[in-house]
């Protein structure tokens, strides 16, 4: 089982040795002192309906990081019981339908949404019973206010809430966000804020600052906890004073609101994980959290600084500026040359691939967080400024349209190492393309992905 389990682990590349770009999903390195608890028996052994007097301290850490991130948001109240940020984004809406039916409104349920937005949020408001009506966006990529407007007012009567990104998964800080909270307040709806971006605000601003009413927060993302492959996760959601009485509740153990539904079987959701965020707050601090903000906008504005001066980068600021992360534009060569395989080809160079095509098509959103030293991201750079030259070269014909680094990629070392080589490009430019090159060996060469995603294949080792 031990070799299993490690050979399984051989086929992922983690953090642990190399970074992972992936744009929106925030890939910290997290450090091994904040994961230390986990092996405690004093937080492992812990079943969630323990009697409370029994755990005590569990208790202490709970309504500390209930506190801390309270303040961090800017609210009044918190629940740590959603275990996703999507489920966090259900709860949330869901303390929003019952305030509007506690006020005598059942019939707002509305939910306005911006195109750019993360396909989570439209599931969830649909999940939560509401009606999804899309906002678009300009070609800056920021909420169109005129179309806002025009929305709010013909569902004046009906509107719930708007949910809104920030800095939006455009990867830039919208100038409107003002604005755009008080058209909607406007209307008597409220604002819930998707908090999956809040690496770019934590110490800097907050949602409450800014006007929301709930938020909801990706412990798993910007609180440090290691995610991938589907969680477990942690999802709270904070909320103004007015929301307080809507929280999660549960019926074994008092918790959240008088007028809450419960979300989750355990009272304080994947509670077992949450020493890990613990210790980030406590061991960073106040200007240690904010510090933390700045180096991830900066980080990323330095991918953003050098790689422009080969790629096409969408949704800036009037500064020229990116938040936290950005979008890298490959439409312009998509006719010979697909995004999907230029990731892929940095499985070659040593790097997880960023995020593909989300939210715009043909695109790559690299997002580094703050956690990168210079010299990885300057790695990650040269890597990506060498597979421009690949492309030119696919552009230009000097490279076969189909034969080339970047349509085979990855190279695997089964493939690399063979007797036979018949490929118009020498094996070290498919496996050491940079003399500096961290070569990531994965197990298996490219395979079609739409038709993997449809033929599921299970495939034994003996
Ligand atoms: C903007 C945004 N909202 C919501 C989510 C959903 O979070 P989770 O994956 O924890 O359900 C994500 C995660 O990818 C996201 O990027």
């Amino acid at each position: 089982m031990m070799r299993y389990i490690k050979m399984l682990e051989e086929k992922d590349l983690s953090l642990n040795r190399a970074m992972i770009p992936l744009g929106s999903c925030t890939m910290k390195l997290n450090a091994a002192a904040e994961m230390m608890p986990l092996s405690w028996s004093k937080f492992a052994g812990m079943h969630p309906f323990v009697p409370a007097d029994q755990a005590q301290g569990y208790l202490e850490m709970i309504r500390d990081i209930e506190h801390q991130l309270a303040v961090i948001t800017g609210f009044a109240g918190c629940s740590l019981q959603p275990n996703s940020g999507a489920f966090g984004e259900y709860s949330g809406l869901t303390v929003i339908r019952n305030y509007h039916i506690a006020n005598g409104q059942p019939q707002r349920n509305v939910c306005l949404i911006p195109a750019s937005a993360h396909g989570t949020n439209p599931a969830s408001a649909a999940k939560a019973g509401m009606t999804v009506v899309v906002v678009k966006c300009n070609d800056k990529g920021d909420v169109d206010i005129d179309d806002l407007k025009a929305k709010a007012e013909q569902y004046k009567d009906t509107l719930s809430c708007l949910m809104i990104t920030y800095p939006s998964t455009h990867g830039a800080f919208e100038e409107g966000i003002l604005d755009i909270i008080n058209i909607i307040h406007s209307v008597g709806a409220l604002v819930y804020m998707d908090g999956a971006n809040m690496n770019a605000q934590v110490g800097l601003t907050s949602p409450g600052h800014m006007g929301a009413d709930v938020c909801h927060l990706n412990l798993h993302k910007t609180f440090a906890m290691p995610h991938g492959g589907g969680g477990p996760g942690v999802g709270p959601i904070c909320v103004s004073q007015k929301l307080v009485d809507f929280l999660p509740t549960h019926p074994v153990v008092e918790v959240g609101g008088k007028k809450g539904n419960t979300m989750a079987a355990a009272p304080y959701g994947s509670a077992y994980l949450l020493p890990i965020t613990y210790g980030y707050l406590l061991m960073l601090g106040g200007e240690g959290l904010t510090d933390v903000t700045k180096h991830a906008i900066l980080n990323a504005n330095y991918l953003r600084a050098r790689l422009q001066k080969y790629y096409k980068i969408l949704y800036t600021n009037r500064n020229g500026m990116c938040g936290h992360e950005m979008i890298v534009d490959f439409n312009e060569f998509s006719l010979k040359v697909g995004v999907g395989d230029i990731a892929k080809r940095l499985m070659d160079y040593g790097f997880h691939a960023p995020t593909v095509a989300f939210p715009v098509h043909n695109t790559l959103m690299v997002e580094p967080t703050e956690s990168e030293p210079l010299s990885e991201m300057d790695r990650f750079c040269d890597a990506m400024i060498a597979i421009r030259q690949e492309i030119d070269d696919i552009m230009t014909g000097k490279s076969d349209e189909k034969n080339n680094p970047i349509a085979n990629a990855p190279h695997t070392m089964q493939v690399v190492c063979a007797d036979e080589w018949d490929r118009p490009y020498s094996r070290q430019k498919a496996a050491f393309p940079q003399p500096h090159c961290e070569k990531y060996w994965p197990t298996i060469s490219k395979i079609d992905d739409a038709y993997g995603d449809r033929n599921l294949q299970a495939v034994w080792a003996e």
